[in-house]
């Protein structure tokens, strides 16, 4: 759990609007080093804006922000990326058609000679992108195999790697097992546990309550916008968050609404068909005369 006093990431009573759109309102979360935060929530809580703000695409309209106790107002991701804090989204910022080397050190390519003779240094970035991926357990054969040919959770694993390498502090990591086989999430849960045990402070967010039960420390749950609060895993039990994330409850109003339908349509099909008799005997009574 928490190896330090002061959050890694901290954020007070933030919010973000879009037009009118109030997209957070007055969320306040925090996250410390060698700690797994799972950020949890429907589809349109506000999840991805919420690390959008952490992560310094989107700049929040009120609140604050502090990075490792102090405060800070990123500009751009650039700026986030500065502070330790990475982020790896679902759809990935990976060239497909460049290699795992090419896209390990995208935006940091190292070179060798200098002036014109300056150029990528290959053999370097091989080595590195091998060594790297073996220490998360990949075994990549070979490093100029093309990330495009890569399975979904290998490419999350470049991705988190290469987010370490460079000295991620804070690793914040948007429904990375979304689209995985079980195999497949197992190997990014694994990367997760083990980022945390170097110290990262990582935010997780996952619609699947056995992944996040598997790595997470806290819970923090969004609704709407607002935060229903942050809870530990000893305040949660694992039965009364599968219930919660499975939607177990509106499943069973679902089911309720769903008989009224019945109900209602049986009706409706009552009155038709009464309405329907009606008329017939009308005509057949006025034809009749
Ligand atoms: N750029 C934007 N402009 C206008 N509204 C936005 C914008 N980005 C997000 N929103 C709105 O903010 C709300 C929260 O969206 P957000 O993407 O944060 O949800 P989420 O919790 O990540 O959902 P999901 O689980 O489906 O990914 C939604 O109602 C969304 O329509
Ligand atoms: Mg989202």
């Amino acid at each position: 759990m928490s190896q330090s006093d002061v959050p890694m990431i901290d954020v007070r009573n933030i919010s973000k609007h879009f037009g009118s759109v109030i997209a957070l309102s007055d969320v306040s979360m925090n996250v410390y080093p060698g700690e797994v935060m799972c950020l949890l929530g429907d589809n349109g809580a506000g999840k991805s804006t919420l690390i959008k703000a952490l992560s310094g695409v989107h700049k929040p309209t009120k609140g604050a922000y502090f990075v490792e106790g102090k405060p800070v107002n990123f500009e751009s991701p650039r700026d986030a990326l500065a502070a330790g804090i990475a982020t790896v989204y679902q759809d990935l910022s990976m060239i497909p058609l460049m290699s795992i080397a090419r896209n390990f050190f995208l935006g940091s390519e190292p070179t060798k000679g200098s002036g014109l003779f300056k150029r990528f240094d290959v053999r370097l970035a091989d080595r590195v992108a091998r060594e790297e991926m073996q220490k998360m357990g990949i075994d990549i054969r070979d490093p100029s195999q093309v990330v495009g040919t890569l399975s979904g959770g290998e490419r999350q694993s470049v991705a988190i790697a290469r987010a370490v390498y460079f000295g991620a502090k804070a690793l914040i990591l948007d429904e990375p097992t979304a689209a995985l086989g079980v195999k497949q999430a197992g190997t990014v849960l694994r990367y997760i546990a083990q980022s945390r045990a170097k110290g990262i402070a990582v935010i997780f967010i996952t619609h699947n309550p056995h992944h996040a039960y598997a790595v997470g420390d806290r819970f923090t749950i969004l609704k709407r916008g607002r935060t229903l609060g942050t809870f530990t895993k000893e305040e949660m039990p694992r039965e009364e968050m599968v219930r919660m994330m499975s939607g177990a409850d509106e499943l069973e109003a679902l089911t309720h609404e769903l008989k009224e339908f019945e109900h209602s349509d049986q009706m409706a099909a009552d009155v038709r068909s009464t309405m329907i008799d009606q008329q017939l005997s009308g005509t057949v009574g006025k034809g009749g005369t």
